[in-house]
C-alpha cells in the first residue's frame, strides 16, 4: 500500500480563523480523503505556528500571556476543522515538547556541523511576513511593519547550498508547482542567496525557542515554523515512523509562503542531511467579490457564514469547483448561489431524489435487478461515460486540476439525468416492468459511482445519497460498474440539497425590509407555499428545553423541523398530527440542527399549533 503524506502550512495564532486558511486546509483534506479511497495509507497533518514577534505582539495587545493567548486561539482552528469535516490525523502546535526537542536538537545538529555563525547585521524586519528584506523589499511598498535592526545574530551558511538547490529543481520538475511558481523560484535564486539569519536575540522577543548554544537567543521562527513537517513524525526519535512517512508527498501551501517553502526548508534539509519534499504545490488567493460585498449594501456574506445557512458540503464543493489551483480566484455569494442551485439542487440533487423516489414508488423501495433494456444504445453509452471519467479522475487528482475532476463528473450527472429523460420510466413502466427496472439500476449505479468520486469533496451528503439510492454498503473504492447490489433497500426519498431561493441577508438588512402599510400583498400571500405536513417522529433537541425536532411527510419527501413547542407539545402527542407547514422557507439553522420550513400555530399566552383535522386531506396537500 503505498504511503501518501500530506501536510498545510501551520498558521498564524495571532488572529481567527478565514476563508484562506479553510480552503488551504480542505483542499489538504480532499487530497487526504482521495488516497484513503483509493487505499493508500495517509498521513494528513496540519496544525500552529505559535512563536514569534507577529503572536508576542497580538498576544500583549488583548493583555494576555502569549501562552494564555495561543491557548485560546488554537481552539478557534480546531473547532472550525472540525466543523469542516476536516480528517487530519495530526495535529502539531509549535509551543509543544515534541515540536521544541526537534528544533532544538536539529540546530544543535547544525552547530555542530558549522553551518552556523554569528554576526552582527544591519537591515530591515517585516513583522506581518516575519522575515528579513533587503532595501529594495522594503521600499516595494509590498512588506507592512517594518522595523530596522542592527543586531548581533546566528546565521545559517543557505548561501552554500544555492547551486545545489538550482540543480534539483531543475531536475525535478514536480518539485514545485505549478510550474509558474517553480519559474519563479528560479528567477529568485538567479539572484545570489544571502545566509539566513536563524536567531532573534530575547532583548527583542522572548516568544520562541531557545538556541540550545547560546541561551541569549530564541530560534527565528520560520526556522522553527518549517521544521514542524518532520518533528511531527517523529524525526530524531522515532526513525521507524519517520522513515514511514518522509519524504512527504505534498506541502500544500499559499503562493505568500512560496520563497520560505522552497528555499529556506529545502537547504535546512540539505544542511541536516535529510532528503527534500516530493512535491510543494502552491495555490493562488481567494479574493472577496468587489462591491456586492461592501457593508453599506447590506449584504454582506462570508463565506464561512454560509455554511450556517446551507451546511458544510456545498461550501466544500464551491471552493474547489470555482478554484483554477494556482491561479486566483473570486467569491461572490451570486456566483455561489448560482453553483449550488445548478450543480447540487438541480443536477445530483434532484437525481437523486428522483431515482429514490420513483424506486419507492414503483418497485417496493429496493433496488430493482439490472434485466435487458428496450434500446441498449443510451444504456451503453451511459456505461461508457461512468468508465471514461473513473478513468480520468485519477490524472487530474494527480495533476491536482481539481475543478477539472470535478467538472467531469458533474457532467456524468448530467447525462444520468439525460439517459432518464431519453428512456422515460414514467411512461416505460407502463409497458415493461422490467426495462424499467433496469433503467433505474442504471441511473442509480452511475449515480453511485459519481457520489462516490465526489466522496471527498463532500462526505457527508455523499454518504446521505449513497444511502438513498441503496448504495450505502458498496465500499468507496469499488468504482467497477455493477457494484450496486439489487434487493437492496432506498432511503426515503428527500432532496438532499434544497434548492436556494436566496442568500441570508445580513441582519441589518432583515430589520430594514418593514412593509410600511403593514398589509401584504397578494403577491406576497402567493410567495408563501403552506402545505399540510403530517408528523412521522418528534424527540427533545438536546440542551434545548423549548425545542422539538420533528421529521414530518409532504407528498415529495420528509422534512426536518425544529419548533419551539416543547413546553406545550410532548413528542408522543404529535405523532400523526397533520399540521400546516411553510414549506417554502428558506431553511435555517436552530441551535445547529437545520429546520426546513415553520410550522403555524396560534400563540398568546398558550401556543397551539394549527391542524387540519380532514382525515383524507393528504400530506402535501396545499392551504390556502
Ligand atoms: O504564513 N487565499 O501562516 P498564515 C487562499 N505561519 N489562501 C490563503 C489566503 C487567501 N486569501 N490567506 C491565507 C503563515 N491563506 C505561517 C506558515 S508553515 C511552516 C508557516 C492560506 O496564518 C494559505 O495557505 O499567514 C497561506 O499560505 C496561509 O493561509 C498563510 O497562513
Ligand atoms: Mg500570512
Amino acid at each position: 500500500m503505498p504511503n501518501f503524506y500530506i501536510t498545510t502550512p501551520i498558521y498564524y495564532v495571532n488572529d481567527l480563523p478565514h476563508l484562506g486558511h479553510a480552503y488551504t486546509t480542505i483542499l489538504a483534506d480532499v487530497m487526504a480523503r482521495y488516497h484513503r479511497a483509493i487505499g493508500d495509507q495517509v498521513h494528513f497533518l496540519t496544525g500552529t505556528d505559535e512563536h514569534g514577534l507577529k503572536v508576542q505582539q497580538a498576544a500583549q495587545e488583548r493583555g494576555a500571556d502569549p501562552q494564555a493567548h495561543t491557548d485560546e486561539y488554537v481552539r478557534r482552528f480546531q473547532d472550525l476543522w472540525q466543523r469542516l469535516h476536516i480528517s487530519n490525523d495530526d495535529f502539531i502546535r509549535t509551543t509543544e515538547e515534541r515540536h521544541k526537542g526537534v528544533v532544538q536538537a536539529l540546530l544543535q545538529d547544525l552547530y555542530d556541523k558549522d553551518e552556523l555563525y554569528k554576526t552582527e547585521y544591519e537591515g530591515y524586519y517585516s513583522v506581518s511576513d516575519e522575515r528579513f528584506i533587503t532595501a529594495r523589499e522594503a521600499e516595494s511598498g509590498q512588506f507592512k511593519q517594518i522595523e530596522t535592526v542592527k543586531e548581533t545574530n546566528w546565521f545559517f551558511r543557505m548561501s552554500d547550498y544555492q547551486e545545489r538547490l538550482v540543480a534539483h529543481i531543475e531536475a525535478q520538475p514536480k518539485f514545485i508547482l505549478p510550474v509558474s511558481r517553480r519559474n519563479e523560484v528560479l528567477g529568485f535564486l538567479r539572484q545570489p542567496l544571502r545566509d539566513l539569519c536563524i536567531s532573534r536575540p530575547k532583548s527583542r522577543l522572548t516568544w520562541g525557542i531557545e538556541l540550545p548554544f547560546d541561551s541569549d537567543y530564541v530560534t527565528y521562527v520560520w526556522f522553527d515554523a518549517l521544521t514542524n513537517y518532520i518533528s511531527a513524525i517523529g524525526y530524531g526519535s522515532d526513525e521507524e515512523r519517520f522513515n514511514k512517512w518522509w519524504p512527504v508527498n505534498m506541502h500544500l501551501i499559499g503562493k505568500d509562503i512560496l520563497i520560505t517553502h522552497s528555499v529556506y526548508w529545502p537547504t535546512m534539509l540539505m544542511a541536516a542531511g535529510v532528503s527534500l519534499p516530493k512535491t510543494i504545490f502552491a495555490h493562488g488567493w481567494w479574493l472577496m467579490g468587489g462591491d456586492k460585498m461592501s457593508k453599506t449594501a447590506g449584504n454582506v456574506v462570508q463565506p464561512l457564514d454560509l455554511i450556517e445557512h446551507v451546511g458544510v458540503d456545498p461550501v466544500r464543493y464551491f471552493l474547489m469547483r470555482e478554484m483554477v489551483l494556482g491561479q486566483d480566484a473570486t467569491f461572490t455569494p451570486q456566483q455561489f448561489m448560482q453553483r449550488y442551485n445548478a450543480d447540487l439542487a438541480n443536477d445530483l440533487g434532484n437525481l437523486t431524489h428522483r431515482i429514490s423516489k420513483f424506486i419507492r414508488r414503483h418497485f417496493d423501495g429496493r433496488i430493482p435487478p439490472p434485466a435487458r433494456p428496450t434500446d441498449p444504445a443510451p444504456e451503453a453509452a451511459l456505461q461508457q461515460a461512468a468508465a471514461d471519467v473513473v478513468a480520468a479522475v485519477p490524472t487530474l487528482v494527480e495533476d491536482m486540476r481539481l475543478h477539472e475532476a470535478l467538472g467531469a463528473i458533474m457532467e456524468l450527472v448530467r447525462k444520468v439525468n439525460r439517459y432518464l429523460e431519453q428512456t422515460q420510466p414514467w411512461k416505460q413502466i407502463k409497458q415493461d416492468r422490467e426495462a424499467t427496472g433496469n433503467t433505474l439500476y442504471v441511473a442509480a449505479e452511475a449515480l453511485r459511482i459519481a457520489a462516490q468520486l465526489l466522496h471527498p469533496v463532500m462526505p457527508n451528503r455523499m454518504d446521505s445519497i449513497r444511502q438513498l439510492i441503496g448504495a450505502g454498503g458498496v465500499n468507496l473504492a469499488d468504482l467497477a460498474w455493477g457494484a450496486l447490489l439489487p434487493g437492496v433497500e432506498v432511503g426515503e426519498p428527500r432532496a438532499p440539497f434544497p434548492r436556494l431561493e436566496a442568500l441570508p441577508q445580513a441582519a441589518t438588512d432583515i430589520a430594514g425590509a418593514e412593509d410600511d402599510a403593514g398589509r401584504a400583498s397578494w403577491e406576497d400571500f402567493e410567495k408563501l407555499d403552506l402545505r399540510i405536513a403530517e408528523v412521522l417522529a418528534a424527540e427533545r433537541l438536546p440542551g434545548a428545553d423549548k425545542l422539538l425536532k420533528l421529521r414530518v411527510a409532504l407528498d415529495d419527501g420528509e422534512r426536518q423541523i425544529v419548533a419551539g413547542i416543547a413546553p406545550q407539545y410532548t413528542p408522543e402527542s404529535l405523532i400523526g398530527k397533520r399540521l400546516v407547514l411553510v414549506a417554502n422557507l428558506q431553511p435555517a439553522t436552530i441551535r445547529g440542527t437545520e429546520s426546513q420550513g415553520m410550522l403555524l400555530a396560534a400563540a398568546g399566552e398558550q401556543l397551539v399549533l394549527a391542524t387540519v383535522d380532514a382525515a383524507d386531506m393528504a400530506p402535501g396537500a396545499k392551504v390556502g
